[in-house]
């Protein structure tokens, strides 16, 4: 494999450059003395040599005003003791074991990129994984060094009723003499991205769990003044997952309090800080009134991956950020699972399978396509992507498929038996798996190592008169910094049919065909044109399959398959197949593609008509997949024109289906009970919304009544916003005026509000470019709020086809003006709103050559941070 150097060797890290830290630190003492203008922050580390030739210990920081340096009793000179550098400073010494005093200042107030330790909405809050503790002091700031924390906290404002940080509260002093502390000690050993601190007023929910082994956890939920009753479900998704991993894995929690605190301002989802997560307070705050379904689902999902980090992240921690995936593959997997148990196997399969079609492809074929476990990186935030994390957990997936249940759980068992306490590398847990079961895994670890979505070609033949071979060859294509690749293991679950819906025996284990080479066989005993095949069940790998399928073919597997799972990927492949035709007929290919179409969508209509399925299955089927998840099956797309074909056949879908849907619509409607977050109602809810969004495509005039009258009516969120998604597909007079009205009334609730906006920026108005003007002066927007930017401008940038794509390039001007401020404030999101423009390649070429006249703009822009260096740079190559 030849790995090229295309970023700034000077800038870039490289995995295989690793080497152990020189100096470890044995503990921390830090003391906190707040304010937002300028906090004191005074570390006193105790730190011992490890390797003995050693004479220099560099420490890393950034932003920070040094006021002192000690070691022992003795204060240090600059340039005799000590060199001050870019990144951080080089110490001078020779001691086997020291203690370290750093005195310094920060400003927390002017600290918006949201990263170390920042001030917003009147309270403090710190965000360090994975490099952001050097922005609060000097310190090894990496995750191979695990110290004891000990944490004081002063502040002189009594409106400040919090002082948080890890572990436990072992003083308080209450408000006296002008000020209090607080100290807090966390037994555990733990790298410098788990610290946290929390200061300023909340309101404080309480609850506990008690372990299966029988003590006492005390659970506290902190949240903005006013909110308390948005707390409870968060509260209870957290006991859930305690119980559920105390069952399935054995794993129990292991400290006394478990605190969770939801702000405002966070650059992502939560962070499982050591007993004190921070929590972005969309994935905390739920009620009736103002969150979906989806939101409900979100927040349990949210919170059990960060309850899961303790053991998977924190007990056991990453040797060095390329290892990320040691974490956050392995905790995103045990959140599906957990997921899949609360509440539908097969609606959040297809939830995470959707991520994958949409998201991760789109990151594998493009300029920042990287192994599971990147080999080379320049900021580390920009490796928090759906690669890392949800590739990572579809590898995990395939181990457990691998090694069964029970071998999966041997493997934990061992993983934890070894290295609870230590910081370890993806070898390290692959290993693990492997002795416990007895397996060979070194085929298997190729995934960590190779990049791009492996594409599997299916070929049927006839095997003389009575037989069927199927052959399938593995293609993996270079990408940008792998020229050769290597086959990889592809377990692909399957089934096949006969003309009569009969399953043909496989002979497979499991349905489970396992390819362990580039191409493999396997005959059939039924005749080649009998044979219909359900290919990658379950999303079985990572994997693009290619099959040309007929029509027929789909409507077999739709009606006979025994899984529901089967039958939804049916849909979507006849689906995604009428997108196509038309896509291509509209350059001229077919003239008889409307006629076609109908035809096709009224086989496809009465084979959905026909099935009995429980309605969350009905409503996925009905769904018809996103622009975006096609991009990967067309080569050099034009997004407007796919645009208009998929709303073709959803407009033709949606005529045929007008009856049908009307009738589960009606059906559904009736009798309302109040809302829970159970899942009969969830799932009827579900269909009913999909009816209603279908219906809406259609040129039935009954549907808008149907559409205000249920916004009138509905007395929770979900049923509200399926109202106005409805209105806004008509885009007539009607979903203005509930726009209105839903602002007048969520006018305050900043969660809330974000539905809001995105809604208005996915708008097909002309004049949307001047629109998003007009909202960003909206009293509710800020630039410093990542939530507001994501809703407004990353819907923008993201969902909306027709303003992003316009052919004059002005939907591209506008982001990437929009990113040249964005980067001094917070260049993290930054870099994630910029991932659009980054996938240029899959477009046609007029649309590239705009997209790359701005990225060429943007990569002259003096002081551009990292994070868009990166990224640029490399698209650019
Ligand atoms: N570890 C967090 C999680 O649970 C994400 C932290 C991301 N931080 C960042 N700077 N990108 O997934
Ligand atoms: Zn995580």
């Amino acid at each position: 494999m030849t790995i090229s150097s295309t970023t700034s060797p000077l800038l870039s890290k490289k995995r295989r450059d690793y080497t152990p830290p020189s100096h470890t630190i044995e503990t921390v003492d830090l003391r906190f003395e707040l304010s937002p203008q300028e906090t004191k922050v005074t570390a006193v580390s105790t730190i011992k040599r490890i390797d003995t030739q050693s004479s220099v210990l560099f420490l890393d920081g950034k932003d920070l005003c040094l006021q002192s340096i000690k070691i022992d009793d003795q204060i240090l000179t600059e340039n005799d003791d000590y060199k001050m550098l870019d990144n951080g400073l080089e110490l001078y010494t020779s001691l086997a074991t020291f203690t370290l005093t750093v005195v310094n200042t920060i400003k927390p107030i002017e600290n918006t990129s949201l990263e170390g330790l920042y001030y917003s909405n009147n309270a403090y809050c710190s965000q360090c994984e994975a490099e952001g503790f050097r922005k609060i002091t000097y310190f090894l700031d990496r995750p191979d060094v695990l110290a004891i924390f000990t944490v004081s906290i002063v502040s002189t404002a009594e409106a400040d009723t919090y002082l948080l940080s890890n572990g436990n509260l072992i003083t308080d002093t209450g408000f006296e003499n002008g000020e209090r502390t607080c100290v807090w000690e966390d037994p555990f050993p733990k790298p410098s991205y788990l610290f946290a601190l929390v200061a300023g007023h909340f309101d404080k929910l309480v609850d506990e769990f008690t372990t299966q082994s029988g003590k006492k956890i005390a659970l506290e939920l902190f949240v903005d003044e006013g909110r308390l009753g948005q707390g409870q479900h968060a509260l209870d998704s957290l006991k859930k997952a305690m119980s559920w991993d105390e069952q399935n894995y054995g794993l129990e929690y292991d400290l006394d309090i478990y605190m969770i605190v939801a702000v405002d301002f966070f650059n992502m989802g939560a962070m499982e800080n050591k007993g004190l997560n921070v929590f972005n307070s969309k994935f905390v705050l739920a009620d009736a009134h103002t969150a979906t379904d989806e939101d409900y689902f979100n927040v349990e999902a949210v919170i059990a991956h960060e309850y899961f980090h303790n053991w998977t992240g924190n007990r056991v921690t990453c040797r060095d950020w390329f290892q990320l995936s040691l974490k956050e593959g392995l905790t995103v997997f045990r959140d599906q699972q957990f997921s899949a148990d609360m509440y539908s196997d097969l609606v959040t399969r297809i939830s995470h399978v959707n991520v994958m079609r949409e998201n991760q492809f789109a990151e594998d074929a493009g300029p920042m396509s990287h192994p599971i476990r990147p080999d080379e990186v320049v900021e580390m935030s920009n490796f928090y992507t759906v690669t890392v994390y949800n590739k990572g957990a579809e590898v995990i997936r395939m181990l457990h498929t691998l090694l069964g249940k029970a071998g999966f759980r041997k493997g934990m068992d061992e993983y934890f038996a070894r290295h609870d306490g230590q910081a370890v590398t993806c070898d390290d847990f692959v290993n693990a798996m492997q002795d416990a079961n007895g397996a060979d895994l070194s085929h298997f670890k190729r995934w960590y190592s190779q990049s791009g979505t492996p594409r599997v070609r299916v070929e049927q033949a006839s095997t003389g008169d009575s037989q069927t071979t199927l052959s399938f060859t593995q293609i993996n294509t270079p990408t940008r910094t792998q020229a050769q690749k290597q086959d990889l293991y592809v377990p692909i679950k399957l089934e096949c049919f006969d003309k009569n819906g009969h399953k043909v025996d496989t002979r497979l284990k499991n349905d489970t065909l396992v390819m362990n080479s580039a191409s493999t066989a396997l005959v059939l005993d039924v005749p080649n044109e009998q044979i219909t095949p359900s290919l990658l069940q379950d999303f079985s790998a990572p994997v693009l399959i290619e099959y040309d399928y007929t029509l027929s073919q789909l409507l077999i597997i739709i009606e006979f398959a025994g899984n529901d799972y089967a039958k939804w990927e049916a849909s979507h492949n006849a689906y995604i197949m009428l997108i196509k035709e038309i896509y291509n007929a509209a350059n001229g290919a077919n003239n008889n593609a409307d006629m076609q179409l109908r035809q096709d969508i009224e086989k496809l209509a009465t084979a959905i008509k026909n099935l009995t399925v429980a309605p969350e299955v009905l409503a996925q089927i009905l769904s018809v997949p996103s622009a975006e998840s096609l991009y990967s099956q067309i080569e050099k797309v034009d997004p407007i024109m796919l645009y208009h074909a998929r709303h073709k056949v959803v407009v033709q879908l949606s005529n045929t289906l007008h009856h049908f849907c009307i009738r589960h619509y009606l059906r559904l409607s009736q009798n309302p009970r109040p809302y829970a977050y159970e899942k009969q109602q969830v799932n009827n809810r579900s269909l009913k919304n999909t009816c209603l969004h279908l219906l809406a495509h259609s040129s039935a005039e009954t549907v808008a009544p149907l559409i205000a009258l249920q916004y009138k009516n509905a007395h929770n969120m979900s049923d509200r916003l399926g109202a106005l998604k409805a209105a806004q597909v008509t885009q007539d007079d009607t979903f203005d005026s509930l726009m209105i009205a839903f602002e007048e009334q969520f006018g305050d609730d900043a969660v809330v509000m974000d539905k809001w906006f995105a809604m208005q920026a996915k708008s097909s108005k002309t004049d949307i470019l001047a629109h998003l003007d007009l909202l960003q002066a909206h009293q509710q927007y800020s630039i410093k709020n990542p939530n507001k930017v994501r809703s407004l401008i990353g819907s923008f940038a993201f969902y909306n086809t027709l303003g992003f794509h316009q052919i004059d390039g002005s939907g591209y001007k506008y982001l990437t003006d929009y990113l040249i401020t964005l980067d001094k404030v917070n260049p993290q999101i930054a870099s994630r709103l910029m991932t659009p423009l980054m996938q240029f390649s899959r477009y046609a070429s007029t649309n590239q050559v705009l997209i790359k006249a701005q990225l060429n703009r943007l990569y002259g822009v003096k002081g551009l941070s990292k994070d868009l260096f990166e990224k640029i740079s490399k698209a650019l190559i």
